[in-house]
């Protein structure tokens, strides 16, 4: 044998500079969860060690995860039922406290990246991303309300947009309307290739966001479809978009890779809370081992070609890549 792969595999330190791949915590994005109020820390059951938080309680929060090196967080409301309505009107409205909490934690931490998201389900009395009329997503007329809940995002000082609606032609509507305001500085980070996926159930828990009828295949995409993917990675990035997501990433590393190889602009992958979720329920039964299981798990997503990883796994992974 004069070829024995196992010799560049011989000591940590040979293994180490032959590495190939590498994760830390400046390629993560944190996920969190806001509540109006004060002095809340609701655990989400089904997505453990993650919780509602106040804007109280979240400053001081975030500010543990700067001390451990986590820079970029995006936010999601969890808006009470009697403030939905058909059009989303409090995703835009003065009083909203996801808003004001932006602001507050701009102000507060000016240096830390703030992502937001952009789609209506978290405001809807439908359940759903887009406008609701006789039991269909209507598409153009989301895109008016989209760009009112990205200006109001923009103006409390979101440094990246995330919709994550899936309508079509809502990134070049979003920009133009952002430019015409005068926040041409703002990022879109689009959620370009989201599936219908059965993994986002914890979320939906944690916002009590599901869909009243119906579920989102006439706008998510259809798992079975990759080619599909370059079709909406081509039209974001032909419509302003600064970075493309892939979501979620663990049944989806294939588009992961082809979006990488095909794009010009960085890819993120959305980790979402039905795979968080697994790791945690395995791991609670002593199936398998947090931590490496972990590690291997965002390492898979960076090695498939993400740039970026959103994870609910953030504060856990930089806590025990620093010890
Ligand atoms: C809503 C939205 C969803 C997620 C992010 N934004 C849920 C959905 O589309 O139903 C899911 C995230 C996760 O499961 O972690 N537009």
């Amino acid at each position: 044998m004069n070829i024995r792969p196992r010799r560049n595999r011989k000591s940590a330190a040979v293994r180490n500079l032959v590495e190939e791949t590498n994760l830390g915590v400046q390629h993560l994005i944190y996920p969190m969860f806001l509540k109006d109020g004060s002095n809340i820390k609701e655990e989400i059951s089904s997505l453990p060690g993650n919780y509602r938080w106040s804007i109280d309680l979240l400053l001081k929060e975030i500010e543990a995860c700067i001390n451990l090196g986590i820079h970029t967080y995006d936010l999601f409301p969890a808006v009470d039922d009697s403030l939905k309505d058909t059009v989303a009107s409090y995703s835009y409205s003065e009083d909203n406290f996801y808003l004001k909490a932006i602001q507050k934690i701009k102000e507060t931490f000016p240096d830390i990246t703030i992502m937001s998201d952009v789609a209506m389900d978290p405001y809807s009395s439908d359940g759903h991303d887009g406008l609701v009329e006789d039991g269909k997503i209507v598409n153009d007329k989301t895109l008016p309300i989209l760009l009112k809940m990205s200006i109001a995002q923009a103006q409390a000082g979101v440094d990246i947009i995330g919709p994550s609606d899936m309508m079509d032609g809502r990134i070049g509507y979003i920009r133009e309307g952002l430019d015409q305001k005068g926040y041409s500085n703002t990022s879109i980070m689009s959620y370009t290739a989201k599936y219908a996926s059965a993994f986002y159930g914890p979320f939906r828990d944690a916002l009590s966001s599901a869909p009243k009828h119906g579920d989102k295949k006439t706008y998510q995409m259809n798992p079975a479809n990759k080619r599909e993917a370059l079709l909406e990675a081509q039209l974001d990035f032909e419509e302003g978009a600064d970075m493309i997501m892939v979501k979620p990433a663990l049944c989806y590393l294939d588009v992961i890779q082809t979006l990488r190889e095909s794009m010009p602009i960085p890819i993120t992958a959305y980790n979402v809370s039905g795979e968080c979720a697994m790791i945690h329920a395995a791991s609670q039964k002593g199936w398998i081992d947090y931590e490496p299981a972990v590690a291997e798990l965002l390492l898979s997503i960076r090695r498939a070609g993400a740039d970026g990883i959103l994870t609910y796994f953030a504060k856990d992974f930089a806590k025990f890549s620093k010890d």
